[in-house]
């Protein structure tokens, strides 16, 4: 009885809505014409969709219609719509896609998949103040010493460099929230556990995973909880991390007590709010958001290196320049090296660890260009082709060249219109603008500088004596990206590097 009168609302709704778009079509933006119920859905690959998207923009123009299954969405193709719309108008261009899986594991409170509410407003607000551009600079000893280690690691064991990178980040991020010394292995349990809960959210919120998901199917988040494995499974899953969750920052709140007053991001939350839940819950937001992209936007560095000698050799210089092969970079040589901070700029525009960015949604009827985005609209930003035009980049867009931050003295150009200075988008837009974009910034110039003060990182040598070459094309699937594997040979590039690392290991009192 219960499936049949589901069934029955469930098509009454979904012709409504076919019928509401269908009436509406005539004022969207265009856009390639799909099946009349599925809409766009079998036409967007799940493989690099943005080479697909860069497409239909050439076609189309700055705005494209998509309708995915009854989910009215726009892909933004310019710099200008992207700003005029995520930026300028960020007021109603905030809210994210209502993931109901999602925010049922995480109890609806992992801020960086909620709407712009006031839980929204409070945990970013919290996050800001820890993570701004002053504040980060209280982390660059951490970010040095992460660096020493990862150096290290890389001298005893090069092959696995991205585990080395992983680590580090994870070890920063878990440094700034909870104050935890650094981590020389990263197979600690609390941390696999957050990891799994990211895997969960992540997979979750791909589309197919789950049926309630689709637009057609929203009306199921209303159905009576025993019917749902779904929202079970769920629920329980919320409960598991939650308890872990609150257990780290109560750990936090102890050592407080306990007269200890190294800072964390937790204790200034808790001081501030003195909620444990939304403490907890915001720590682990900023932890998931943080820890793997930082390591896989320098898996695409190692990529670039292998791929752009001539890059590497001008960075070396520079490094020989200012720093000299007697001690190792640190952040006090920032502003006398332009070159590694361009190298930072160039990695984040060619390859971009979210080249869609994070899909924002409006929250009210909206005109653009004559065109109506009716609200709920989904939008994405095609930050892939925004990077790759020439227009803007000129006609070496396509390859790695940091050279193209710098004016004829080397100093770095002032920016490129509507990237805040920044000269690529890959910290999105608006008020949804990557809160740790500092934090990632400085972790990606002094991982940099570290690696080409130590190493030249080439091509391996086949049998026959020829360079293996990996295709910057190829990468993993998902909302952000690093290369598919690689291989690459990193040697040291002189005598003293050892010992002038196990020096600084020594003095930061790391242990091996
Ligand atoms: C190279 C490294 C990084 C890149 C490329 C990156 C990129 C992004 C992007 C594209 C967004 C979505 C922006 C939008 O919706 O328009 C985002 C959001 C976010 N990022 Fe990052 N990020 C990086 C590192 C970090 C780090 C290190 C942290 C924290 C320590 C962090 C914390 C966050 C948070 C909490 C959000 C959610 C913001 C919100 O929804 O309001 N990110 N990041
Ligand atoms: C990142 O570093 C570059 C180069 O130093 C700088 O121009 C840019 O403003 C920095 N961005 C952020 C978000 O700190
Ligand atoms: C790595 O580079 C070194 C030094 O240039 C060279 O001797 C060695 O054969 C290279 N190894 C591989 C696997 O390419």
């Amino acid at each position: 009885m219960w499936n049949t009168v589901v069934l029955s609302i469930g098509i009454v709704l979904v012709i409504l809505r076919v019928f509401k778009i269908l009436r509406l079509r005539s004022q969207l933006p265009p856009g390639p014409s799909g099946l009349p119920i599925l809409g766009n859905l079998f036409q967007i690959p799940t493989s690099r969709p943005w080479l697909t998207f860069d497409k239909w923009t050439k076609h189309y123009g700055p705005i494209f219609y998509l309708n995915i299954a009854g989910q009215n969405t726009v892909v933004l193709g310019t710099p200008k719509a992207a700003a005029d719309l995520l930026d300028r108008r960020a007021n109603i261009y905030s809210d994210r896609p209502d993931y109901v899986v999602p925010n049922l594991i995480t109890g609806g409170m992992h801020w960086a998949w909620t709407q712009a509410d006031d839980l929204w407003k409070r945990q970013r607000r919290g996050a800001h103040e820890a993570l701004s551009v002053q504040t980060a600079k209280e982390y660059f000893p951490y970010q040095e010493t992460e660096s020493v280690i990862m150096l290290d690691q890389m001298l005893t064991d090069p092959e696995h460099f991205f585990d080395h990178f992983q680590r580090a980040s994870t070890s920063l991020t878990l440094s700034i929230i909870y104050g935890w010394p650094p981590l020389l292995d990263s197979a600690h349990p609390n941390v696999l556990q957050i990891n799994q809960m990211n895997r969960q959210i992540l997979v979750a919120a791909a589309p197919s995973s789950f049926w309630v998901e689709f637009e057609y199917f929203k009306w199921m988040k209303h159905l009576p909880r025993w019917m749902c494995a779904w929202r079970r499974n769920a629920e329980k899953a919320f409960g598991y991390h939650s308890d872990v969750l609150e257990g780290m920052s109560a750990d936090v709140q102890k050592r407080i007590d306990a007269g200890d007053e190294s800072k964390s991001v937790v204790g200034k939350l808790l001081w501030d709010s003195k909620n444990l839940f939304e403490a907890a819950w915001n720590s682990a937001s900023i932890y998931s958001a943080g820890s793997e992209t930082t390591a896989s936007q320098l898996a695409w560095f190692m990529q670039a290196m292998v791929l752009y000698p001539d890059a590497q050799r001008i960075a070396q210089e520079e490094l020989d320049r200012v720093i000299g092969p007697d001690r190792l970079p640190t952040f006090d040589d920032y502003e006398h090296l332009p070159y590694i901070r361009a190298t930072v700029k160039e990695i984040l525009r060619w390859r971009g660890v979210a080249p869609l960015g994070l899909p924002h949604r409006l929250s009210r009827d909206d005109y653009y260009e004559g065109y109506l985005l009716p609200k709920d609209t989904i939008c994405f930003v095609n930050i892939w082709s925004l990077h790759h035009d020439k227009e803007v980049y000129g006609d070496d867009a396509e390859h790695f060249n940091p050279g193209r931050f710098l004016d004829a003295n080397g100093r770095l150009k002032s920016s490129i219109a509507d990237t805040k200075d920044e000269g690529h988008h890959s910290y999105g837009f608006g008020k949804r603008i990557c809160v740790g974009r500092h934090v990632a910034n400085n972790s990606l110039f002094i991982h940099i500088a570290f690696l080409l003060w130590a190493f030249d990182i080439t091509a391996q040598v086949d049998e026959y004596g020829k360079h293996v070459l990996p295709d910057s094309s190829q990468c993993t699937e998902g909302l952000t990206v690093r290369p598919t594997v690689f291989h690459c040979n990193i040697t040291t590039r002189n005598m003293e590097v050892a010992e002038i690392v196990a020096q600084a290991k020594a003095d930061r009192g790391i242990g091996s």
